[in-house]
């Protein structure tokens, strides 16, 4: 949902070719938030300027730009401090092309130049007011408003700092927003500030960082901004221009001279150069002059800490690379053996058959007293908690509600002190499911995180939770994520059983599932040849069904997830049990259907289900067990996987679904890694 990316060097001499590499690699890091458009912004050679180069289309596009614009000799010269500032887009306002690509101007001067992930809500408001202003607005984006009035507040109180400046700005908008600004009056300066989209910063200085926290400077005896109240759009208002906020002090907190800054939208970005991060919270307003970062709040609240802490990242580099795999995709399905590995790692004891969670450990006895367990997430995350509510019924012998986060906040949905609330999301910074957490938790609801993303904010706003250590997700569509989501939730179950003696013949056979997981996964994806024929039965098609139920209900909705935004063919999952209800009348010997037919206690059901399509000449392709001549016996064509314990079955048969979707995509010609329309975190609701 947009990446942003800025880069400042402070007295470590870098030509403007090398700043500008640098934002480009920042730029495909993230491309993966947004591919529609791209941009950039640098000092120009010429004393006292700033040039923008921006291009419709994905990162390799504006590459090509900027070598057509940057070619003369003086971007080659040593420059001892610079400030580049870099976006990725997924258009929310207003159409991809140049005028709305970011970075957004205040001028034609280019005064402010702003990069920008979010929505401002409030922008026509803003707008009217500063075009009562004068000021001609030249796109169609809410971006461009914070340029414009950064402009004004500096026309308005020239003494202002530029922390000072967006400061002001940032209390006049409404909505979610991570911005990076850079300003031909500040050189050498950048301010950045966030609330509701990530942001980080990144530090690198040639010798070992002499502190682990940043100061928080908070203003003097200033008054809450009144920016809430409710205006129907077009209203004009006076913008309330608040009290000065001066800190007590510019803080110098590192002793090295010469450092790195980056600021992004998330950590695959700045690894390759640092794993010193700082994560901003909601607010901050974190600004760069002379080489010196300082983190700054308009109002100390009562239990706000004194500091940011400075993280040290555990990823590695080789973690967001492709290696010898052509798609990101491709690479993480594959690496499925593993990651599974690395969520269960120090967690599930083989030895001893126990599961520990370090994360919800001290939660567990609240957890076991609770009115009812909720499951609450978006699109392959959501899909992640239908694929195990029923071992959690079985297990933890408590309702379990699942949710699609969108809808549970449209319908208010009553939430009570003692109910339990599990968010789940791969990036951790999903708005829909933000937005759900923050309205369980204002209800006094205990909030569970299940992310892959350390340092994210779904992470830092619950109470406890599990990481899922899959490793960086870079695809768009999730793979690895869901079988580490799911993995996650079945440890959890594991974990509430534990003290329940008629369970635990049950777990035993769960958890030596688990140990043979691994080699179970890697016998599926060896089904990956297999799988590419039938891809070239398949991608000609318009649509395609998935029929199961049990636990492989939730393959058949991941399953056709996959395939419709991978290869944009339509796909339903449809419950096999509702298949006479309605879903029968698509049959016919045109319409491609895959079935999953499982030897578990809805084996008959499905048999059952497979036979009602036969009989209307449908020639389904089954997904059965190994060996199970009887079931394969109905088709022509089937994928055979490997048996293991019903519960953990719906993590084998997704596999086949991953690779099918993958591969009809390449033979449809689709972006595999970027499909069309969508990007990886979804930050605005
Ligand atoms: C599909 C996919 C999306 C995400 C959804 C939630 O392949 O990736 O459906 O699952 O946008 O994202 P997270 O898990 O980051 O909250």
């Amino acid at each position: 949902m947009c990446g942003i990316f800025a880069y400042l060097n402070y007295l470590t001499p870098k030509s403007r070719h090398e700043v500008l590499d640098l934002l480009l690699n920042g730029l495909r890091r993230l491309e993966y938030r947004g591919y529609d458009s791209t941009g950039v912004a640098i000092d120009s050679p010429q004393a006292n300027d700033i040039v923008m180069v921006k291009r419709c289309g994905k990162v390799k596009v504006l590459e090509d730009a900027i070598t057509e614009h940057f070619s003369g000799k003086e971007y080659d010269e040593p420059v001892m401090t610079h400030v580049g500032i870099a976006h990725t887009r997924w258009a929310t306002h207003g159409v991809p092309c140049e005028t709305n690509s970011h970075p957004q101007r205040s001028d034609d001067e280019n005064s402010f130049v702003v990069v920008h992930n979010g929505i401002v809500t409030n922008y026509k408001d803003v707008k009217t007011f500063l075009e009562k202003r004068g000021y001609i607005f030249e796109s169609d984006t809410d971006t461009e408003v914070i340029a414009k009035l950064v402009h004004h507040l500096w026309k308005k109180h020239p003494g202002y700092s530029f922390r000072e400046l967006v400061e002001q700005v940032i209390q006049q908008l409404e909505g979610a927003f991570a911005i990076a600004i850079k300003s031909k009056h500040f050189p050498g300066e950048c301010v950045a500030s966030r609330r509701g989209s990530p942001l980080l910063v990144g530090i690198k200085t040639k010798t070992r960082l002499s502190t682990d926290h940043i100061p928080i400077l908070y203003g003097k005896d200033t008054e809450a901004p009144k920016t809430k109240e409710h205006r129907p759009h077009g209203q004009t208002r006076e913008l309330a221009v608040l009290p000065r906020t001066e800190s007590t002090s510019e803080f110098m907190p590192l002793e090295e001279k010469e450092v790195e800054y980056f600021f992004a939208s998330d950590a695959s970005a700045v690894i390759e150069h640092t794993n010193r991060v700082i994560y901003l919270e909601d607010d901050d307003v974190a600004a760069v002059r002379d080489g010196t970062l300082s983190i700054h709040r308009l109002k100390k609240c009562l239990d706000d800490p004194h500091a940011r802490e400075i993280t040290t990242l555990k990823m590695e580099i080789q973690q967001i690379m492709k290696g010898n795999y052509d798609y990101f995709m491709l690479k993480e399905i594959f690496e499925q053996p593993e990651s599974v590995v690395n969520t269960m790692r120090g967690r599930v004891r083989f030895d001893s058959k126990s599961v520990v969670l370090g994360g919800i450990k001290d939660f567990i006895p609240e957890i076991k007293r609770c009115r009812r367990l909720m499951l609450i997430g978006c699109g392959t995350s959501y899909h992640s908690a239908v694929a195990t509510r029923q071992l959690l019924e079985e297990l933890t012998e408590l309702p379990v509600m699942v949710e699609l986060a969108s809808d549970f906040l449209d319908r208010n949905t009553p939430i009570f002190r003692d109910d339990v609330c599990f968010f789940i999301s791969q990036s951790g910074e999903t708005a829909d499911s933000l937005m759900a957490l923050r309205y369980c938790k204002q209800r006094g609801a205990l909030i569970v995180g299940i992310t892959n993303t350390v340092g994210s904010s779904i992470c830092r706003e619950s109470h406890c939770g599990v990481h899922i250590n899959a490793g960086p997700e870079i695809g768009v569509a999730s793979t690895k994520a869901y079988t580490s989501q799911f993995i996650s939730l079945v440890m959890f179950a594991l974990v509430m059983s534990e003290d329940r003696l008629s369970l635990q013949q049950r777990r035993l056979e769960i958890i030596q599932a688990l140990y043979e997981l691994p080699d179970r996964i890697r016998q599926v994806l060896k089904l990956d040849s297999q799988v590419q024929e039938l891809a070239k039965d398949l991608f000609q098609h318009k649509s395609l069904l998935i029929m199961g139920r049990g636990y492989n209900f939730a393959t058949c909705l991941e399953g056709a997830l996959k395939v419709k935004e991978l290869t944009y063919m339509h796909s339903e999952g449809i419950m096999a049990g509702e298949l006479k209800h309605g879903p029968l009348a698509l049959i016919d010997d045109r319409m491609p259907v895959m079935m999953i037919v499982l030897r578990d206690p809805v084996y008959i059901k499905c048999i059952n289900a497979l036979q009602q399509v036969t009989s209307r000449k449908g020639c389904p392709i089954i997904i059965c067990e190994e060996g199970d001549e009887e079931t394969k016996s109905y088709s022509s064509r089937s994928l055979e996987i490997p048996r293991t314990v019903d519960c953990l079955q719906g993590i084998l048969t997704v596999i086949p679904m991953q690779l099918l979707s993958y591969h009809i995509a390449v033979l449809r010609g689709c972006d595999v890694d970027c499909p069309r329309n969508l990007a990886k975190s979804v930050t605005v609701e």
